[in-house]
């Protein structure tokens, strides 16, 4: 089944549930042991997984179960289950698991409810976003957003503010887990870093783009986003005024996100193009 027309009543609900789930994972992780340790790598042997990770996920997977069970679900550690409803939950467990591993306070929990074709997972290039949360255990900071109701901060609503000239704004990004994106990533910094105030890697991508949503950051780019990564903050931006795009005229999307007010996100597309960026990267 498809979800077509907006129905405000159910963005409410979802977007309530994305809130309970989230704080509920979040309070799990903040059990944080004094000693993570490693229980898998993906990727690359940088790209881990931690033992909270995968507890996270079974408790959202355990609860949207309950309380949606017509609903279906991506997750960033066990992957994609089709539904029935049209909806389906797209989650992260913990974005930010290297800050998580290190005891760096800036990761989160991120879930967000989405629709698009039906029986295919979701994809930021087909997707309505139609609520998420996303909620930073350690200082408590809930960034949450229903499609055509606006996104909050704690309760407070959130409105992009004009942003300066491009060569005065604070720019998020980060950096994939394989070397040979890494290398991309860094050649690219050297055309961004001097036509920027300054950069930012803080290490959670659904806390860049909320912390682009309330000011905190002006913009943010990242190559190799994956749909957990961006779905619920995705929703909290565009709510509080943002736009989220890809390079030459493509969708935000693994390629390229480039995210904030939409004249600078032009510029920095256009820098961003001019540098490579989107370049195919050999598999070394
Ligand atoms: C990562 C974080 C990080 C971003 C990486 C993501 P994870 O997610 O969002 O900020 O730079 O690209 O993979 O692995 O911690 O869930
Ligand atoms: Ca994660």
């Amino acid at each position: 089944m498809a979800v077509t027309d907006l129905d405000l009543d159910l963005v409410a609900e979802l977007r309530r549930i994305a809130e309970v789930v989230a704080r509920e994972a979040g309070g799990l992780v903040l059990g944080r042991p004094d000693r993570v340790e490693v229980a898998a790598t993906k990727t690359s042997p940088q790209d881990v997984v931690t033992a909270m990770d995968l507890a996270s996920e079974n408790l959202l997977a355990r609860r949207l179960a309950e309380l949606r069970p017509q609903d279906g679900l991506l997750g960033e550690e066990s992957g994609f289950r089709a539904g029935t409803s049209g909806v389906t939950w797209v989650v992260d467990p913990i974005d930010g698991t290297t800050n998580y591993l290190y005891g760096l306070p800036s990761y989160s929990v991120s879930v967000a409810a989405v629709t698009g074709p039906a029986g295919a997972a979701p994809d930021p290039s087909t997707w309505t976003v139609l609520a998420g949360c996303v909620h930073a255990p350690v200082d408590g900071r809930t960034f949450s957003a229903g499609r055509g109701l606006g996104a909050t901060r704690d309760g407070v609503p959130l409105h992009l503010a004009a942003p300066p000239e491009l060569d005065l704004c604070l720019v998020g990004t980060g950096f994939g887990y394989r070397r040979e994106v890494r290398a991309l990533q860094a050649r690219v910094l050297t055309h961004v870093l001097p036509r920027v105030r300054d950069l930012r890697r803080l290490g959670s991508a659904a806390l860049d783009l909320c912390a682009v949503a309330d000011g905190t950051l002006d913009l943010q780019f990242e190559r190799g986003l994956n749909p957990w990564d961006v779905a619920a903050a995705w929703c909290v931006l565009t709510e509080a005024g943002g736009v989220l795009t890809g390079l030459r005229g493509a969708p935000a999307g693994v390629i390229m996100t480039v995210a904030g007010d939409a004249g600078r996100v032009a510029e920095l597309a256009a820098l961003l193009e001019q540098a490579g960026a989107d370049d195919d990267v050999p598999a070394i």
